[in-house]
């Protein structure tokens, strides 16, 4: 793999609650992703993901604490992401250096504006272009994002989730940032939709930008990624090249396998139980209680080594 444009060491996330109680949102997280590479992040509601990617672009909250690095960039423009301050992630890195389509597009659009005043506000503020030329600009950002021309007058509340995602990615697509994040970029798309959005990330991928899809659709991650990345209660346990996870290898850990084996197309079997809170976690591994594998051993954190955080993987004849 090429130097990687993203490279995550150790990043951990909590929120402080009140009474001293705190939610260790992501725990210990490392990975790299390279120009034109795309990594799906994957895993049950709550897991983690979307506070992770939150992290990466300066947008937690005030009760947050994070600890780990996110380098950013290669050479004199690399910037640790969890350092950076606000002042310079809001002038150098957000919308530039890395945009993010958001889990929920219409509630990070104005609703008092329409979606032309948000193209030509992020448009003016990362291109600069002539007074004149701007109108056309932002039409040329919308119509990139096949947003309709028809409907760029309209206000968020008039607009189905589809065309909402169809302008936060749009607006995220402007700076043509090196490094895009799509969190959920297919929720409540018709499969019409969904395939062009899959196309569409794919491609972006392919013209070289680095790529981290959040997802719970593992039929959209296997047409989309190279590498998955499967978290648990805040913690990756599988990392994995996308061809041999969905292929004949298989996932190598007992909760990845769920998720795959969960899958109407697949054996349609839920996995037993719920995940742990998250503000209680276990000293051991989070998955035991639901694990059919688990043995007094996994009392005992297990180290994500090889791509698979879990004392007895999978062999491939097993998944
Ligand atoms: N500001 C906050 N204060 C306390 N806990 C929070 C805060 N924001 C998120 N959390 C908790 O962090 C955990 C991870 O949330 P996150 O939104 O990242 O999940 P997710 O994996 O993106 O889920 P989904 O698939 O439903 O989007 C959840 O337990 C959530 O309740
Ligand atoms: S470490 Fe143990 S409990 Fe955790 S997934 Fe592996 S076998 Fe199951
Ligand atoms: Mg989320």
């Amino acid at each position: 793999m090429s130097e990687p444009l993203l490279s995550v060491r150790g990043l951990s996330v909590r929120f402080l609650m009140p009474r001293g109680r705190h939610v260790a949102a992501v725990n210990d997280v490392s990975f790299d992703l390279a120009a034109g590479e795309c990594l799906a992040l994957v895993g049950e509601s709550g897991c983690g993901k979307s506070v992770l990617a939150s992290a990466l672009l300066g947008l937690l909250p005030g009760n947050a604490r994070t600890r780990g690095r996110a380098l950013l960039g290669d050479g004199p423009d690399r910037l640790d992401l969890l350092t950076a301050g606000e002042t310079v992630l809001a002038r150098t890195v957000r919308g530039r250096r890395a945009g993010l389509i958001p889990q929920s597009p219409a509630a990070h659009l104005t609703p008092v504006r329409t979606v032309r005043s948000h193209l030509e506000e992020t448009v003016r503020a990362l291109k600069r272009p002539p007074p004149r030329a701007l109108r056309a600009a932002a039409e040329a950002a919308a119509e990139r994002a096949a947003f309709p021309a028809d409907h760029l007058d309209r206000h968020p509340h008039q607009l189905s989730g589809g065309l909402a995602q169809r302008a936060a990615t749009a607006l995220a697509l402007v700076g043509d940032a090196p490094l895009l994040i799509a969190d959920e970029p297919t929720t409540g798309l018709d499969r019409d939709l969904v395939d062009r959005t899959v196309g569409e990330l794919r491609r972006h991928a392919d013209e070289g930008h680095a790529l981290l899809v959040i997802t719970h659709d593992l039929a959209a991650a296997e047409r989309i990624a190279d590498r998955v990345a499967v978290m648990y209660a805040g913690r990756l346990v599988e990392l994995a090249r996308a061809a041999s996870f969905f292929g004949a290898r298989g996932p190598r850990h007992p909760y990845a396998a769920g998720l795959l084996d969960a899958l109407p197309e697949r054996a349609f079997t839920p996995i037993r139980g719920l995940p742990p809170e998250l503000d209680d976690l276990p000293a051991g591994c989070a998955f035991a209680p639901r694990c059919d594998r688990a043995t007094d051993r996994c009392a005992t954190l297990p180290a994500l080594g090889g791509g698979v955080a879990c004392h007895h993987a999978l062999e491939s004849a097993d998944a």
